[in-house]
């Protein structure tokens, strides 16, 4: 792909590019924690966005989407938010501008193989490759970490989704073969090896495009911080759903929405639950471990409402089967994925289960990968 996405940008901007890929992420437990001061536990992967790009001493930049066959171009001088691939782009300049990071006018091409809504987190992979390709031609100086909270911004203000901190920093941080727990309050990070050599990370795609997801996203968020506000009236020194324990919650049951309530207990849960299943996975239990992962799917499903029939219909099947230890849906919810931890050896017997039994249900095949942990964005 790498080798394809350069020759396109020979062939449309007549010119030698610098060559940057950007990865997709996974995340193993931690879901909706991020932007509650929790802890998450994601890893890059192998699949991928790749950038070709070069400067043009102009003040206009062209972007060239492979997949979309598509080419945009704006002005640096009019950086405004548009709808489509291009906002991305457009979000991650206008941080660099809004930070004071002169940005000269580049043509670019963008290949890749993340599907699309599908919970990996293409559109941290966008601004993230896009980020650090900057500062590599720039010379800003940026850390990892600075470029993970521009695009974060980035995606605040343009695309308008108010999410955490996971996916931009998964996208910069990956280390091959390694995961990553993230405190997201304090964003100091450990990484440790996903030493499982018999199962595999497999990734079942419902194919439902999870349209609903930024703008239910941002309700999820708000309904965690009307939780945070009736229990601050007791508990002033509570900072964020990270401090407060189901007692505190207990307390305001009457106050709050039901619905509030159900977010709120999901989230006090889930950050526990990571805790304990770094523990499991630092001792090499993977079973216990998928255990967590049925219950965070659960919770996900019944309490967060950020799943779907399909999905559930995805999790019921791997729990069916004894070479799974453990599944669960992936990243926002609304669609995409379920990620699921499967004995190596029975990798292409679960697929073809799951393909069947799929494609009875709902008439369609889903998409199934295999995936590998990989290393954060890389500058080639
Ligand atoms: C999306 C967001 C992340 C995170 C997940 C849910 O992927 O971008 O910040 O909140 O959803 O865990």
């Amino acid at each position: 792909m790498i080798q394809q996405t350069r020759e396109k940008f020979i062939k449309i901007f007549g010119k030698e590019p610098l060559i940057v890929v950007s990865p997709g992420r996974i995340n193993l437990i931690g879901e909706h924690t991020d932007y509650n001061d929790g802890f998450v536990l994601p890893a890059a992967i192998d699949k991928k966005i790749v950038y070709a790009i070069a400067l043009n001493n102009t003040r206009q930049c062209h972007a060239h989407a492979v997949a979309a066959d598509e080419t945009l171009s704006f002005s640096l001088d009019e950086v405004k938010p548009s709808p489509g691939w291009i906002n991305y782009l457009l979000g991650v300049v206008n941080q660099l501008q809004e930070g004071g990071h002169t940005v000269t006018g580049f043509d670019c091409v963008l290949a890749g193989d993340i599907p699309i809504g599908a919970g990996m987190s293409s559109s941290a992979a966008v601004e993230g490759g896009l980020v650090a390709a900057l500062d590599h031609i720039f010379q800003y100086g940026l850390t990892r970490m600075e470029m993970a909270l521009l695009g974060q911004r980035a995606e605040h203000t343009f695309p308008g989704v108010k999410c955490g901190i996971m996916d931009q920093f998964a996208n910069l941080h990956g280390k091959k073969d390694q995961v990553m727990l993230l405190d997201c309050r304090s964003l100091e990070f450990e990484y440790f090896p996903f030493n499982f050599p018999d199962y595999k990370i497999v990734l079942c795609n419902s194919m439902v495009n999870h349209s609903l997801a930024s703008s239910e996203y941002n309700v999820r968020r708000q309904q965690c911080e009307e939780g945070v506000k009736a229990i601050q009236v007791n508990h002033p020194a509570v900072k964020s759903l990270r401090d407060a324990d189901m007692n505190m919650l207990n307390e305001v049951r009457d106050q709050v929405a039901e619905k509030v309530y159900d977010r709120c207990a999901y989230v006090i849960s889930e950050i526990r639950r990571v805790q304990d299943a770094t523990i499991f996975l630092k001792q090499g239990d993977i079973r216990q471990f998928g255990q967590l992962m049925y219950a965070t799917h659960e919770g996900l499903s019944k309490l967060y409402e950020v799943s779907c029939a399909e999905l559930d219909f995805l999790v019921s099947l791997a729990k069916e089967r004894e070479e799974v230890a453990g599944a669960r849906v992936m990243g926002g919810g609304f669609g995409g994925c379920t990620i699921n931890l499967v004995k190596q050896d029975k990798v292409a017997a679960y697929t073809s289960y799951i393909e069947s039994a799929y494609k009875a249900q709902y008439g369609q095949l889903p998409e199934i990968y295999v995936t590998t942990i990989e290393n954060g964005v890389e500058i080639i």
